[in-house]
């Protein structure tokens, strides 16, 4: 039985303020739930979330890391630090990296082994984009993305994959749950054949306006594990309401 997994990509959001509401409220209406949760706030706000998180059960985790393990890299925040400072997930390769970043299959290798080597718990995202998908190539897409990112990878025990459709990131449209489940099942057949071990434990999160409405169906699905939330972390009775239902 996997344990369901939610987490939270603020992505460029947020404010001293605004998180300390955000974090004091969302912590407040979380009850009972199932789910291992994470909140991926700016890497500038990793601190802050920390101590708001002190007392709870939910985790911190980062949105990036670099490739490098340190040195003179301007700008660049390593998986070692990311761990010093608290968090325990890293998200790699998200769409928004690959698209406005130029990030290769090859370097989110790097990134993985990195983050492998930090002790922190990679996040993988893959998914195809709206041309991709009516090509018919959304498959071969997402196979050839995971086998450049993993095909090096020694420990698939820590790592969660995020199947997230470029078309369905803020956008409002979501894939539906049968969507989302044929290639849960896919993603699962890709990594059973590099590391036949895990790929049953292994968790596979789909992302792609996940709300409050549609968390249910989608989590219902057999090979969907839980969900990587953009725009609906950034409020906390919508997040809440997403972690309850996992
Ligand atoms: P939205 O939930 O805003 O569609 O974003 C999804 C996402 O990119 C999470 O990483």
């Amino acid at each position: 039985m996997r344990q369901p997994l939610v987490i939270a990509n603020w992505k460029m959001h947020g404010k001293s303020a605004f998180n300390e509401a955000l974090v004091t409220e969302f912590l407040a209406l979380l009850k009972a739930y199932r789910a291992e949760c994470a909140l991926c706030p700016p890497s500038v706000y990793i601190e802050q979330v920390a101590g708001l998180l002190r007392s709870s059960n939910v985790m911190l985790g980062a949105q990036d890391c670099s490739h490098i393990a340190e040195g003179a890299y301007t700008g660049e925040v390593s998986a070692e630090m990311l761990r010093d400072c608290g968090c325990g997930w890293v998200i790699v390769g998200h769409s928004e990296r690959r698209q406005y970043h130029q990030e290769s299959d090859a370097l989110l290798a790097a990134k993985l082994a990195m983050a492998q080597r930090a002790d922190l718990k990679p996040v993988l995202c893959v998914g195809e984009t709206q041309e991709q998908r009516e090509a018919g190539e959304a498959e071969q897409v997402v196979k050839t993305q995971l086998q450049g990112a993993l095909g090096d990878l020694s420990d698939f025990r820590r790592l969660a994959i995020a199947y997230e459709p470029v078309w369905a990131i803020g956008t409002g449209l979501t894939a539906s749950p049968e969507q989302a489940q044929a290639m849960h099942a896919f993603i699962r057949e890709v990594v059973r054949e590099l590391d036949a071990r895990s790929a049953e434990s292994l968790r596979l999160l789909y992302g792609g306006s996940v709300k409050p409405g549609n968390a249910a169906e989608l989590f219902a699905q057999a090979d969907i594990d839980g969900a990587l939330v953009g725009g609906a972390s950034l409020d906390p009775e919508a997040f809440a309401a997403i972690v309850s239902a996992a």
